[in-house]
């Protein structure tokens, strides 16, 4: 719309906002159930990649068992914040807690980006950072992964920095295309100088993690949630460990009660639950290897390998959009790409054993009818 078209509130919004498109997220699994008409415990839901098995039982039962809704959360999330110490082994002094770790890249870009400033986006790549960039008045400049296997090719990268770039976001195992970033890369980027925040959403299931540098690199950020393995996603809690000369400032910008009070008991609750995580990785990540080659056996699909906790799936006879529709009428929900380098794509969450025989199922009844 022009400017000239717009009513006199409209004129009053920030102009690059009133032209800024949708944040696509996830449909709610209510409104799901309303559209296609099948009850919402029936539905299968593969494409937030969410714990098909839900939260830990302490934590559903930390919630339950909190008496202190009506006080406003610690700010510092202390005791959460130490529970994280000994679970992570970082300092405490180094760990910050956000409302999921959406919120955690909001406040990095507000500290580092002043409008102008350039930001890295090494696509295709989960859509926050760019979104949040462009909110923020960063120039956002995407640097394409190689389209084959969507690796990072450092030289292209090194290509692209300029004076005015301040952060690269290296998201590993990488969403949606599920692949990790090798050690040896993430340290050619870090000798540039620039932040390199590196997003392990997804790190329980890849069996490696870049943590460990951050005692060595001071322009390292590594960013983790609960809302994957620990299935917190409805309660939206996410932790960084950062350089002790930059969380020093996020703690002045940000909101004082970030983090709701069911939200910390869950999550530390969850922590000491160590048994409860590591059986279900197992489980994920057996799981996420039959489906794998259950995918790969199907004409015309080709699943790529994954180390994460979701199969990212070409579809190279048919089309991916109507299969995706097709599931959705049979209650099976994964997520659709038709973006470049994404064509003509899927990308499917690891559910349990019950839900992949379904799926395959179906899948199977779809291509070959
Ligand atoms: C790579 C990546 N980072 C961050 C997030 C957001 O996590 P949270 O729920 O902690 O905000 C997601 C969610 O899908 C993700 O895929």
């Amino acid at each position: 719309m022009s400017a000239t078209n717009r009513s006199r509130v409209e004129a009053l919004i920030r102009p690059d906002v009133f032209e800024f498109e949708e944040y696509i997220a996830v449909e709610p699994l209510e409104k799901l159930s309303e559209r296609i008409g099948i009850p919402a415990a029936q539905i299968i839901k593969l494409d937030a990649n969410e714990n098909p098995y839900g939260a830990a039982p302490a934590a559903l039962e930390a919630i339950r068992n909190e008496k202190f809704y009506h006080h406003y959360p610690d700010p510092t999330s202390l005791f959460l914040r130490e529970e994280l110490e000994r679970y992570t082994g970082f300092d405490k002094a180094r760990i910050l807690v956000g409302s999921g770790s959406d919120e955690l890249l909001e406040l990095i870009i507000k500290l580092f980006i002043t409008p102008g400033d350039q930001l890295i986006d090494l696509v295709p790549t989960f859509g926050m950072y760019a979104f949040l960039g462009q909110l923020y008045g960063a120039e956002v400049k995407s640097v394409e992964r190689r389209p084959d296997d969507y690796s990072i090719d450092p030289k292209t990268v090194l290509a692209a920095i300029e004076e005015r770039t301040k952060l690269i976001f290296v998201c590993s195992p990488n969403n949606p295309t599920a692949n990790p970033c090798p050690v040896e890369t993430l340290r050619l980027l870090l000798e540039t100088g620039r932040m390199i925040v590196v997003d392990e959403a997804y790190y329980d299931f890849a069996g490696e993690n870049f943590a460990n540098l951050t005692n060595e690199y001071e322009n390292l950020i590594v960013l983790r949630t609960f809302s994957k393995l620990s299935g917190l996603a409805g309660l939206r809690v996410g932790y960084g460990i950062f350089p002790l000369a930059v969380i020093k400032h996020l703690w002045k910008i940000k909101q004082p009660y970030n983090v709701t009070v069911a939200a910390q008991a869950a999550a530390l609750a969850s922590l000491k639950e160590k048994e409860w995580l590591e059986e279900h990785v197992a489980k994920i990540v057996t799981e996420r290897e039959r489906l794998f080659g259950l995918l790969k056996e199907l004409d015309g699909l080709e699943p790529l390998p994954s180390v994460s906790n979701f199969i990212f799936c070409r579809v190279h006879t048919g089309d991916a959009y109507a299969i995706k529709l097709e599931l959705e009428q049979r209650g099976i929900f994964i997520r659709y790409f038709n973006k470049p380098l994404l064509k003509n794509a899927f990308r499917i969450s690891v559910g349990t054993p019950e839900q992949t025989t379904i799926l395959m199922q179906q899948l199977r009844a779809i291509l070959y009818n």
